[in-house]
C-alpha cells in the first residue's frame, strides 16, 4: 500500500459519473491506489465497475458519508492523500419530493469529508480535494448569458440549494483552514451508466420499449449536454493541473430544448431498431411541468480550456450514438439496476402526472 503515488478516495463511485472516473482513473494512472466509497444508494450499482474492479489498484468501501465514523475510519485506513467527492443525491424530481436527503448527502456529507481531510492532511498542503458540482448552482437563464465562474449562485430547487451549500462549505475550508480544494461545476451529463430516470436515459429505453415519453411542460426548457467520458477527462485535467482555491466550469456549448432533444433521440432510434421515421415521436406525451423547472442552462468554459486546454472530445450528435448503442447492447444493465425501490418510485411518480 505504501507504494502507492497517491492514495485517492472517490466517493459516489459506484454512480454514472463517478463510476467513469474511476475507470479513467484506474486505467491511467496504475500507481495510484483508488479507494471508491459509495453508499450503493438506488443509484450506486457496483455493476458500473466490473470491468475494472479487478484491477490491483482498486478498493471499495460501502460507506454512507453522513457517519462521520466511517469516513474517519476510511481515511485512516487508506492514509487517504486527495479526494475526489462525487457522491451525491442528484435527481431534481426526487429533490422536491423529498429534500431532506439531499440536506444530508449533499451537505452534511460534504462537511464530514472536509473534516476529515482537514484532520488527516492537518495543514499539509500537498494534498487535493476536489469537488464535483454542477452549474445548477448559478440558478436559471433567460434566452441569453452563460454561467460564468463569476455567476452569482442563485440555487432554485432543492437539489441545487443542497450542492450550492455544498461549494460554499469547501470554499469556507479554503478560505478558513487552508484545506487544499479545487472545484468544478460541470452541465448535464449524458452516456452509459445513467440512471434511467434522467431525461436522456430514461428517454432511451422508452423509445426502446414503445412506452409513452413524458415531456414537461412545453418541452421549451434548455440544458446542455456534455459526454460524461468528457467530463472525467475535465475532472481529471483540473485534479492534476488546475489551481488550489479555483473553481472551474466544465461544458461543450451544447444546447438544446427537451423537446427537440428528444425528437433528435426519436429519429436516431428509429433508424438504429429499423423502425419508420417518425414512429417513435408519436409517443411523445406532454406532462405536467416540474414545479420551479429551470428554463436554461448554459456554460463557459473558457477558463477551463485557456488554462488546462481541455476540450470536448467528440460531437454530440456521435456521443449520443454511442449511448443508444450502449444501452440497446447492456438490457441486463437496465434490468439490474431498475429492480427493487425504483420500479415503485417510478410507478407512482408516473401515476401522479
Ligand atoms: P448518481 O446519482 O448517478 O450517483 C451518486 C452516487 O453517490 C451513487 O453511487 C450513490 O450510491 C452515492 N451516494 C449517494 N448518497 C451517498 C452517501 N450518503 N454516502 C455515500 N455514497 C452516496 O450521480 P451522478 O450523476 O453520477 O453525479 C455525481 C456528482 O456529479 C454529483 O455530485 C452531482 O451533483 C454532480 N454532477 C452531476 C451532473 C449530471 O449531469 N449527472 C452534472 C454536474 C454535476
Ligand atoms: P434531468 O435529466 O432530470 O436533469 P436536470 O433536471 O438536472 O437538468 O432533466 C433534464 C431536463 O429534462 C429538465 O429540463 C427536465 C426534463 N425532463 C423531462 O422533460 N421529462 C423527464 O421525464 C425528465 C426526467 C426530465
Amino acid at each position: 500500500m505504501e507504494n502507492f503515488k497517491k492514495k485517492i478516495l472517490v466517493t459516489g463511485g459506484a454512480g454514472f459519473i463517478g463510476s467513469h472516473v474511476i475507470r479513467r482513473l484506474l486505467r491511467n494512472y496504475p500507481n495510484y491506489l483508488i479507494v471508491n466509497a459509495d453508499k450503493l444508494t438506488y443509484a450506486g450499482n457496483l455493476e458500473n465497475l466490473s470491468d475494472v474492479d479487478s484491477l490491483p489498484n482498486y478498493r471499495f468501501e460501502k460507506i454512507d458519508i453522513v457517519d462521520t465514523e466511517s469516513v474517519k475510519s476510511v481515511f485512516s485506513k487508506y492514509g487517504i492523500t486527495d479526494v475526489i467527492h462525487l457522491a451525491a443525491e442528484s435527481h431534481v424530481d426526487r429533490s422536491i419530493e423529498g429534500p431532506m436527503e439531499f440536506v444530508m448527502t449533499n451537505v452534511v456529507g460534504t462537511v464530514n469529508l472536509l473534516q476529515g481531510a482537514r484532520e488527516n492532511w492537518n495543514g499539509d498542503t500537498n494534498h487535493v480535494f476536489h469537488h464535483v458540482s454542477t452549474d445548477e448552482v448559478y440558478g436559471s437563464l433567460g434566452d441569453e448569458g452563460l454561467f460564468t465562474e463569476e455567476t452569482s449562485y442563485d440555487p432554485r430547487s432543492p437539489y441545487s440549494a443542497s450542492k450550492a451549500s455544498s461549494d460554499h462549505f469547501v470554499m469556507a475550508y479554503f478560505h478558513t483552514y487552508g484545506l487544499p480544494i479545487k472545484m468544478s461545476n460541470c452541465s448535464n451529463n449524458y452516456g452509459s451508466h445513467h440512471f434511467p430516470e434522467k431525461l436522456i436515459p430514461l428517454m432511451i429505453h422508452n423509445i426502446q420499449h414503445k412506452k409513452p415519453l413524458p415531456v414537461y411542460g412545453k418541452g421549451d426548457n434548455i440544458r446542455d449536454w456534455l459526454w460524461v467520458e468528457d467530463h472525467a477527462s475535465a475532472i481529471d485535467a483540473i485534479f492534476h493541473n488546475g489551481r488550489i482555491g479555483e473553481s472551474y466550469n466544465v461544458g461543450g456549448l451544447n444546447e438544446w430544448t427537451n423537446l427537440e432533444l428528444v425528437r433528435f433521440l426519436c429519429r436516431l432510434m428509429d433508424e438504429k431498431l429499423g423502425r419508420v421515421e417518425g414512429e417513435s415521436e408519436e409517443l411523445i406525451t406532454y406532462v405536467k411541468d416540474r414545479a420551479g423547472h429551470d428554463k436554461r442552462y448554459a456554460i463557459d468554459a473558457i477558463k477551463l480550456e485557456k488554462e488546462l486546454g481541455w476540450k470536448p472530445s467528440i460531437t454530440f450528435e456521435e456521443g449520443l450514438s454511442k449511448t443508444v448503442d450502449w444501452y440497446l447492447e447492456n438490457q441486463n444493465w437496465i434490468e439490474k439496476v431498475t429492480s427493487g425501490s425504483y420500479k415503485d418510485y417510478y410507478e407512482n411518480m408516473y401515476a401522479n402526472r
